[in-house]
């Protein structure tokens, strides 16, 4: 029986009870393992390499094996298994990978649009998935998703680590602790810094029918956030959204970057040959597949949006006032929540590093009528403010730690965050609030479902 039928027959709690290790003291499939899980992955980009590649053997090869790396550009599948050093097959078709290596697991790097069709394959053919987010970028993908994963019965994680790192989990707790009482409006604003934005429109992302436009491809990580702190589905969303700076907005424009006649008079000029290791894996692959890293931020064919701006109203009554500005000279986020007890205000400046010593702690503001409570939440190294490596412990090393919070994701979260960017196109390009209802079978519930 699969770990996933037996805490379904049996009960979370005591499907943990029941695994806990008594040389280990860990719960769950990890503790009862006697092999390593076998692990493909898919899409050896930036991603796929480093956090999924390299990073995943350094820190769990006593967990996990790599039996097979897949991409779709045997240039780069070539550089990126040289650098992950797993020493296992390589293959540019996925089902031959699957076929021949029999993963049990398949960890889903690919660009977004792609997501779906390894996703669907990989259950198809006995795979549990881990996929990145988001977990698709539009409502057809999304729903041949949720059928496969139905027809399947297979589990799929999404890689929300945006809800893993803890001054995000001690804002969690705190609403769950009812400090604030029940949640009736949130705003949430998102800053993105030149040179974030930069990458972002160098690459596909800033072309919708690849990413989903950063509505899909950069939001779903907030409206997952939010979707998990208001603990509720979203019904309804209208938006506003425009292209300010980019694609035909910009006053000139060249093939790519590194060798535009335009370098000496624009603000976003970038020589990927600069970067060793991105030329390897990327500009000297680029003739099996025309995949360009350093395309040129004012191309015509961008045509997301460079600030967004939306209301989303969700089953339980509470209205979201969200925004992403983009190409800003600050990064960082506001969040606000107004209770019927109170309001709690997070405030974070850029990515926290080391050596930013004013970020040393990170403050909750609650504001209960009196004279505000300020928590100060400790500083947390690892990628995406600490949350990586915390994911990483409960995905790889110990699948059955207890998740009081909530943190781990599957469909049903992956699918409700990509459709409120999804809502919030359609609501831009028809001038009308869009129901999130109408768009997959998935009918909003009020207490959002909790994955196990
Ligand atoms: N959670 C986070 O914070 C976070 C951070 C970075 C990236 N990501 C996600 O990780 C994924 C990868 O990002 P990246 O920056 O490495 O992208 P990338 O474009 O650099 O790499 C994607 C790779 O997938 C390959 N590919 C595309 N379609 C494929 C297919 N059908 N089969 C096999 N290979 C295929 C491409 O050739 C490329 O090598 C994206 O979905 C992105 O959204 C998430």
């Amino acid at each position: 029986m699969d770990r996933r039928k037996f805490i379904t027959t049996t009960g979370a709690a005591a499907a943990g009870a029941l695994m806990i290790n008594p040389v280990t003291g860990m719960t769950g499939g990890t503790a009862a393992r006697r092999t390593k899980k076998r692990i493909g992955l898919v899409g050896t980009g930036v991603r796929g390499t480093g956090m999924y590649g390299r990073d995943l053997l350094r820190n769990y090869s006593d967990y996990v094996e790599m039996v097979g790396l897949c991409d779709t550009n045997p240039g780069r599948l070539k550089v990126a298994a040289e650098a992950i050093g797993a020493g296992c097959p390589t293959f540019t078709d996925l089902e031959e990978m699957i076929r021949k290596q029999r993963p049990e697991t398949l960890i889903v790097t690919t660009e977004d649009r792609t997501h779906h069709e390894v996703i669907i394959k990989g259950m198809e053919m006995g795979c549990d998935i881990i996929t990145e987010k988001p977990l698709t970028i539009d409502e057809v993908k999304a729903q041949a998703i949720i059928d496969a994963e139905r027809k399947y019965g297979k589990r799929v994680i999404v890689t929300f680590n945006y809800r893993y790192p803890p001054y995000r989990a001690k804002i969690k707790e705190l609403i769950m602790e009812g400090l604030i009482g029940d949640i009736r409006s949130v705003d949430f604003h998102w800053q993105i810094s030149h040179s974030h934005l930069q990458a972002y429109m160098m690459r596909w992302h800033g072309e919708s029918n690849r990413g989903g436009t950063l509505w899909v491809h950069k939001s779903t990580h907030h409206f997952d956030m939010a979707n998990w702190f208001i603990n509720s589905e979203p019904v309804r969303v209208q938006a506003l959204g425009t292209l300010e700076r980019f694609g035909s907005k910009g006053p000139f424009r060249g093939k790519n970057c590194r060798n535009c006649a335009h370098t000496s008079r624009c603000p976003y000029y970038w020589n990927i040959n600069d970067n060793d290791w991105l030329k390897r894996l990327y500009a000297d692959n680029e003739h099996y597949d025309g995949y360009i890293r350093d395309n040129c931020v004012f191309r015509h064919q961008i045509d997301i949006h460079d600030k967004h701006s939306a209301i989303v109203e969700y089953a339980n009554g509470t209205y979201l006032n969200y925004s992403l500005t983009a190409d800003t000279d600050f990064s960082g986020y506001w969040i606000a929540f107004d209770g019927t007890k109170g309001r709690l205000e997070a405030r974070v400046l850029g990515y926290p590093r080391k050596d930013h010593t004013d970020l040393t702690f990170t403050p909750v503001r609650i504001y209960n009528n009196k004279p505000a409570e300020v928590i100060r939440v400790p500083f947390a190294s690892g990628g995406h403010w600490g949350g990586d490596p915390i994911m990483n412990d409960k995905l790889f090393k110990d699948p059955g730690m207890p998740d009081p919070l909530g943190q781990q994701a599957g469909v049903r979260d992956g699918v409700m965050s990509i459709l409120i960017g999804v809502a919030a196109r359609k609501s831009i390009a028809e001038g009308r609030p869009v129901n999130i209802g109408d768009l997959t079978d998935l009918k909003p519930k009020v207490l959002r479902p909790a994955f196990t």
